[in-house]
């Protein structure tokens, strides 16, 4: 292969953290084979597409992205184009049919062998690599992050459960976790690199486990506190069923540790949850809530949930309105249900709420949570919070963006602030989404 153009990569990255971090291991991968990065997609001699497969409208998205790349490679045929991530591991060779622009497929855990792939495809072939790999944890690879202030750590991959709507297991494997030694390495470079924040992430990342170093969720998260003093801990996401009050304790106790919990609860009633396959009641969630709260106090609260998932009934979806209402959550994350083929769901239930129900529903937990947040960030004007400014504004260069502990954002005037500096700012203003305001001067 000559040199310029074509030994320049660019990665468009769909879906959640998790891809994030691959799309830093892939960075890696590449550059250790002389590719580097290009300054947009239109001068990349290869583009990769890292996709998520979570929703019907995910898998959409990269239709149309797609469709739009076609062109490109009508015009440059040495263009090379690559899908990575959970798409082509779900839906196998089949993904080829999605496009004749793209030449090969990468599961999430083949990224050692990218550069092959890529010299394959330049030979005429259409290569997949698909396998999974129940070892692999990308140990030895030092991620190339995009961003200076907050980094992600990877602790775990895949996931054991098998809620019945979720096709993560199917495109992201067996659970296995990071070696202990390995997530503290990472975390000595990381705060080395100046590094202000880091989370922990894991599909279910309370489950995390290293036998040979004796170490639960609990154990890491107080090791990684203890490694980087300084730095902010965070960590997503975690399962109902693997919150203990051991690791609440810890999260009360170290001063670094957000005092934030991401817990999704997809449905408020029992009956749904029991469905869903998510082992726990809606009166054990409830009680974990309760454990939370009862050890540190001003805590906040984020979760995830599903609008009209198979066989649910009117008073289910009330069930999910009464939850968010006597929880109080900070924020959260809603989506209407979309049947994956290949899941549990799929197979055994049926997805009898029609489409039109599902939306209407969603809007009404929409609606409500937005009050909600809404309601919670309207109490916090006119107090002090601790913000680490993360970037510019979008709206001005005149204020920087970033987050309280709790998750909050908070966008406020700039005055001689910097990205990285930790800012005691006066909230002034709020709406559902966003706090504002401006540095407290003592
Ligand atoms: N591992 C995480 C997140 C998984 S995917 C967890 O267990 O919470 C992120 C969110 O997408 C899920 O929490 C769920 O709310 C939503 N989701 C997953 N599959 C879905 C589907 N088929 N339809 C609608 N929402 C879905
Ligand atoms: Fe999917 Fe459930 Fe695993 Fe989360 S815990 S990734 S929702 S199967
Ligand atoms: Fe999507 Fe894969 Fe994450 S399906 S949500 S990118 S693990």
């Amino acid at each position: 292969m000559t040199a310029g153009k074509g030994k320049t990569f660019y990665i468009h990255t769909f879906g959640c953290q998790m891809n994030q971090a691959d799309s830093a291991i892939i960075t890696a991968v590449l550059q250790q084979e002389g590719y580097t990065v290009a300054e947009s997609e239109e001068s990349a001699g290869i583009i990769l597409l890292n996709t998520c497969a979570v929703r019907e409208n995910a898998v959409d998205r990269i239709e149309n992205y797609l469709q739009r790349i076609q062109g490109m490679k009508k015009r440059d045929k040495r263009l090379v184009i690559g899908l990575a991530g959970c798409i082509p591991q779900y839906q196998r060779e089949e993904t080829l049919t999605l496009s004749p622009a793209i030449d090969f497929l990468a599961g999430p855990d083949s990224y050692r062998t990218l550069p092959a792939l890529i010299e394959q495809a330049r030979g005429g072939a259409k290569p997949t690599s698909l396998e999974f790999n129940v070892a692999e944890t990308y140990e030895g690879i030092d991620p190339v992050r995009l961003g200076l202030i907050s980094a992600i750590v990877p602790v775990m991959r895949g996931c054991n459960n098998r809620c019945a709507y979720c096709v993560v297991p199917f495109t992201r494997g067996r659970e296995r976790s990071h070696p202990f030694r390995s997530v503290i390495s990472e975390v000595q470079q990381v705060v080395a690199a100046g590094y202000r924040e880091i989370t922990l992430i894991g599909q279910n990342v309370n489950s995390y486990h290293d036998p040979e170093a004796g170490m639960n969720f609990a154990a890491l998260l107080d090791a990684v506190s203890r490694e980087a003093p300084q730095t902010r801990v965070r960590f997503t996401t975690s399962h109902p069923k693997d919150i203990s009050a051991e690791l609440v304790r810890i999260i009360a106790d170290r001063p670094n540790i957000c005092n934030h919990i991401h817990l999704p609860v997809q449905s408020g009633s029992t009956v749904v949850l029991g469905r869903m396959n998510r082992g726990h009641t809606i009166e054990e969630y409830r009680e974990k809530i309760a454990l939370i709260r009862s050890i540190i106090p001003g805590v906040t609260l984020s979760t995830d949930i599903i609008a009209g998932f198979c066989g649910e009934r009117e008073e289910d979806h009330q069930a999910s309105l009464e939850l968010l209402s006597s929880v109080r959550f900070d924020s959260a994350y809603m989506f209407f249900y979309s049947t994956r083929p290949g899941t549990l769901a799929a197979r055994t239930l049926v997805d009898d709420v029609v489409e039109e129900e599902k939306k209407r529903r969603l809007q009404e937990i929409i609606d409500l949570q937005n009050s909600i947040s809404a309601d919670l960030f309207q109490q916090a004007i006119g107090s002090v919070v601790e913000v680490l400014a993360e970037t510019e504004s979008r709206r001005s260069t005149g204020q920087l963006m970033g987050r309280t502990v709790g998750n909050r954002a908070v966008v406020f005037d700039r005055e001689s602030h910097q990205p990285g500096d930790l800012v005691r700012v006066l909230i002034t203003a709020a709406t559902s989404a966003t706090l504002t305001g401006r540095p407290e001067h003592r």
